[in-house]
C-alpha cells in the first residue's frame, strides 16, 4: 500500500500564523504538524509516500523531509494548485499509486492510541473496498460523520450535517483499493466547488465496501484547526511526553521501531540536531536499541 499526506490548503482559521507558513509546518509542541500523520502511515507498514501541498509551500516540505531516505522512506512531492477538494489528491497521486492500494492521512490530523499500528496493519491487510476510522466528538456537525447499525455495520455518511445521525466522526485517515483513483476522476465537484472525499466514500458504501472502524473513547484523535485546538493538541502532547519520557511521532523513532533503519543510522540522525532535546532522546533511543 501507497501513502498520500494531504497538506495543501490556505490555514485561513488560524491566520494570520498561516498567512507565511503552511499550517501542516506549524509546531505541535516538539516537532512540525505533518510528523504525525507521516508517523501514522509508518505505522500502518507504508514506506512510499506523495505529500501533496500548494506551489508555494511545497520547497518547505522537502527542506524538512527530503527523499524520505534517512527514515528508511521513499517520499515524492506533488502540488495541488488549489484547494478542489481532498478527493482531488487521487487524481493528482495517480501516478504515483499506479496499481497499489493507498491509504490518505490528512497533514494536520493526530492520532495517538495503545495498538494503534497493529489494528492499522490488520485493515491493510484485510482491505476490500475502504476503510473509515471513526471517533466520538461532541461536535459532529463539524465532520464527515458515520452512522452504524446495531452489529457496527455502516450504513450512512454525511458531510458536516446540520442534524448528525451519530457522534462518529469520520476522521482525516482512510485507506482504499485501487477503484479510488477511478472515482477520483469520474467525481463532479459538489456545490462547494471541491471533490468530496465524502462522495467516494459513499459510493464505496452504496457497494458495500465501505468500513467503519471505531478508534473508540480510550484513544485520540486532535484537531489543529483553531487557534485553540492548536495550542492544545501541543499541550496533549507535552503532557504525555513528560510523563512518559516516551516522544509521539517521533520519525526515527518509529523508523528504527518498524525496521526501516538501523540503530546506528538512528544514532547518526540524532547527533545531527543533538543541541535539541528532541535530538537528545533519538540519541538515547538508538543507544538502547545497540547503537
Ligand atoms: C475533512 C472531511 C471530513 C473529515 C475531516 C477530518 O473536512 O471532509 O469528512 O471529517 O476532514 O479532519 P475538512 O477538515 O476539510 O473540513
Amino acid at each position: 500500500m501507497k501513502g498520500i499526506v494531504l497538506a495543501g490548503g490556505s490555514g485561513t482559521r488560524l491566520h494570520p500564523i498561516t498567512q507565511a507558513v503552511s499550517k501542516q509546518l506549524l509546531p505541535v509542541y516538539d516537532k512540525p504538524m505533518i510528523y504525525y500523520p507521516i508517523s501514522v502511515l509508518m505505522l500502518a507498514g507504508i514506506r512510499e509516500i506523495l505529500v501533496i501541498s500548494t506551489p508555494a509551500d511545497l520547497p518547505n516540505f522537502q527542506r524538512l523531509l527530503g527523499s524520505g531516505d534517512q527514515f528508511g522512506l521513499d517520499i515524492g512531492y506533488a502540488e495541488q494548485p488549489s484547494p478542489n477538494g481532498l478527493a482531488e489528491a487521487f487524481v493528482i497521486g495517480a501516478d504515483f499509486i499506479g496499481n497499489d492500494d493507498v491509504a490518505l492521512v490528512l497533514g494536520d490530523n493526530i492520532f495517538y492510541g495503545q495498538g494503534f499500528s497493529g489494528r492499522m496493519q490488520r485493515e491493510v491487510s484485510s482491505l476490500d473496498g475502504c476503510v473509515l476510522f471513526g471517533y466520538p466528538v461532541k461536535d459532529a456537525q463539524r465532520y464527515g460523520v458515520g452512522e452504524t447499525d446495531a452489529e457496527g455495520r455502516l450504513v450512512s455518511i454525511e458531510e458536516k450535517p446540520a442534524k448528525p445521525k451519530s457522534n462518529k466522526a469520520i476522521t482525516g485517515l482512510y485507506f482504499y483499493d485501487n477503484d479510488v483513483v477511478g472515482l477520483a476522476r469520474a467525481l463532479e465537484p459538489s456545490p462547494r466547488g471541491e471533490l468530496e472525499i465524502t462522495d467516494i466514500n459513499m459510493t464505496y458504501l452504496r457497494q458495500g465496501r465501505a468500513k467503519l472502524v471505531d478508534l473508540g473513547r480510550g484513544f485520540a484523535w486532535l484537531d489543529t484547526g483553531t487557534h485553540d485546538s492548536l495550542l492544545e493538541a501541543g499541550q496533549f502532547v507535552q503532557v504525555l511526553e513528560h510523563r512518559t519520557g516516551v516522544r509521539i511521532a517521533c520519525l526515527e523513532e518509529v523508523a528504527l521501531r518498524m525496521g526501516f533503519i538501523t540503530p546506528d543510522e538512528c544514532l547518526a540522525l540524532g547527533q545531527k540536531i543533538s543541541k535539541s532535546g528532541y535530538g537528545d532522546y533519538v540519541v538515547a533511543v538508538a543507544k538502547a536499541a545497540g547503537a
